[in-house]
């Protein structure tokens, strides 16, 4: 989604933002622009495409600059719709990420103005702009942002005055203070080579900052009071944020995650005993009855595989909601609901919005969450995070183990604290949980495998993942995988639902992906084999070692170690990873960029 990289200070002000905005570039985007201030004016430049190294802006004395990437929203993918945007006097520029939803009402305000954009950020400067005869351009900016409706962050610049302005509402932002030097961005990791320490606005909040003395004042727009914000020490560790010697990043990320999951397991388990990092408050499970999971996307998977476990070892009700489906119908909750929210980011908004609702109604509110001082993690009542570290590609992998470890962790400490199970199945389980990693490892070992079934079907247009029980989410997850990033077609289904419709697809062009492993329904996937190959259809199946009499029945088995079955998503669900990134490889797709797509999504 879009992102916003702000810097005031001296040294080559272009090449910071530059710099800031190419950090952003993993969140998705297609357009770009940047406006510097120099001593008398303000220089623009704007693209579609790629953030170029734009030489000829590093040359521009300038002392203070607003960058953006811009994702597509209100209008199509041109210069004009690009951000920064301005007035009519090209006297104030505003980057701005979110949506303002009452623009039609706002336009009353500035009429005579001509717009030359089809965005719903152009009125934002247009309005400022009109104050600017009654108001200094901080007052002015104060008054209009009261008038703006919807989720937006945004920031602002004025030729004539020495002042830079963010404004926050439902889209993050941040602001940082070094010295003389003072960052803005969308996103805490962007500020990772300047600085270890940050503001982290809230909503309703405003920071401006004057470039004469390089101080910096917040203003709650909501309250209209004055407030006074220190800087906070946040972790996020560059070296992670580097490529290294992978291809792309998404393959960085795959091969990572034994480390990420023996690190997330380290850091939350002591002696086979669960002692989170982040203490959970005493509160946070009293006398609750049920659980509702909200997510997005991959998170959302790893919510129904929690699913399996909660209900099997808590013996609790648990629902596992869109968090976008979640907030507009009504939810029935009460104070003995608990509400789980999942997010690798921690600022999609659709799971923002329905945890506000979740509280607004009286739940409490868990989150799992894998950035530290994101708005999710700010606004839960409780967080736990994953170790995942940075996760650049765009396609989550080893965010959505890691969330499958933390809530496995969250499973086996809630069982205990209903006392549904015992201190000794708890090691039992954490001993396998321990296992993982080295398993996982194995099964990366794969990739020449792999890469000959690739080999033989990445000119497919069309494929099918099927698995039960705990597997059926990992279908999901891998016919998403294979889609985002590949763009073939791919559906995830339940291995019984086959014969309920998918069936009719099957023929000697379409490969099922099978997950096969020795549960409860292996006789009846087994089957469903059966069915695929007496249609002639391809069958590639992850299935347990060892297993000859799938060997007999499927085109291509990729074999992984056994565990116990609740863990088997750990290791099932990274040949479907390595799959689905080959085949993009193959077919020259933009693996950690996919079109369309973005890291995070922060609109509804
Ligand atoms: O940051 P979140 O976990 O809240 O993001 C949710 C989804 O947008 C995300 O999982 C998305 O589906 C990924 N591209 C999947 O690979």
């Amino acid at each position: 989604m879009c992102g916003i990289f702000a810097y005031a200070g001296p040294g080559n002000c272009a090449e910071v933002i530059i710099n800031g905005l190419k950090s952003l570039e993993y969140r998705g985007y297609d357009s770009w622009g940047i406006a510097l201030k120099t001593k008398n004016n303000i220089e623009l430049k704007k693209s579609v495409g790629k953030v170029s190294e734009a030489t000829e802006l590093e040359a521009v004395k300038a002392y203070a600059g607003i960058g953006h990437t811009r994702w597509a929203t209100h209008g199509n993918v041109s210069i004009e719709n690009s951000h920064p945007h301005t007035d009519s006097e090209k006297r104030i520029y505003v980057v701005h990420n979110g949506i303002i939803e009452n623009v039609a009402e706002l336009r009353k305000f500035v009429s005579g103005d001509r717009f030359y954009s089809k965005t719903d950020t152009e009125i934002i400067p247009k309005l400022i702009a009109r104050l600017l005869n009654r108001y200094s351009f901080p007052a002015a900016v104060k008054e209009v942002v009261g008038k703006l409706r919807g989720n937006f962050a945004f920031v602002a610049i004025d030729r004539d005055s020495n002042y830079l302005v963010a404004a926050r509402n439902g889209s993050p932002i941040v602001a940082a203070l070094n010295r003389n030097k003072f960052y803005i961005s969308s996103d805490l990791q962007s500020l990772v080579p300047y600085t270890d320490k940050a503001f982290l606005m809230n909503d309703g909040e405003m920071a401006i900052y004057n470039l004469d003395d390089s101080s910096v004042e917040f203003y709650n727009f909501l309250d209209r009071k004055e407030i006074i914000k220190v800087q906070e020490n946040y972790s996020v560790q560059f070296g992670d944020c580097r490529r290294g010697d992978f291809k792309h990043f998404m393959l960085k990320e795959i091969f990572e995650q034994p480390v990420r999951l023996r690190q997330t397991f380290e850091v939350n388990v002591t002696d086979f005993d669960i002692r989170f990092a982040q203490p959970l408050g005493a509160g946070i499970f009293k006398d609750i009855n049920r659980i509702v999971i909200i997510a997005c996307g991959t998170s959302w998977h790893a919510g129904l595989v929690a699913e399996y476990w909660l209900e099997s070892l808590v013996r609790m009700p648990v629902e596992v909601e869109y968090a976008s489906e979640f907030r507009y119908r009504s939810p029935v909750l009460s104070a003995d609901t608990l509400i789980i929210a999942i997010s690798q980011s921690g600022e999609t908004a659709d799971t923002i919005a329905g945890i506000k609702e979740a509280k607004e109604l009286g739940a409490r509110v868990l989150s799992v969450c894998n950035v530290p001082g994101s708005t999710i993690a700010r606004i839960s009542d409780a967080t736990v995070f994953t170790q995942a570290g940075p996760e650049i590609g765009v396609a989550s992998t080893k965010a959505f183990t890691t969330q499958l470890e933390m809530l496995f962790l969250l499973t086996l400490y809630l069982a205990q604290y209903r006392q549904k199970i015992s201190p000794k199945d708890v090691i039992n389980y954490l001993k396998n949980l321990a296992e993982i990693p080295e398993k996982m490892e194995r099964v990366l070992g794969k990739t020449e495998q792999i890469i000959k079934i690739m080999e033989a079907h990445y000119t497919v247009s069309n494929a099918l993942f099927l698995g039960r029980g705990v597997n059926y989410p990992i279908a999901l997850e891998g016919a998403l995988k294979l889609k985002e990033i590949s763009y073939i077609h791919a559906e995830g289904y339940p291995a019984a639902e086959m014969k309920h419709g998918p069936i009719a697809l099957i023929d000697r062009h379409m490969p099922t992906v099978f997950i096969c492993i020795r549960d409860q329904s292996y006789e009846k996937v087994l089957s469903n084999i059966q069915e695929v190959k007496a249609r002639n259809g391809i069958v590639i199946a992850v299935a347990n070692d060892n297993d000859k009499r799938i060997t007999e029945l499927a085109d291509h088995v990729i074999f992984i170690p056994e565990t116990i079955v609740e863990l088997s998503p750990f290791l099932t669900v990274v040949p479907l990873q390595m799959l689905a990134y080959y085949i993009a490889d193959k077919r020259g797709c933009d693996i950690d960029k996919p079109r369309n797509l973005a890291k995070s999504v922060t609109v509804e």
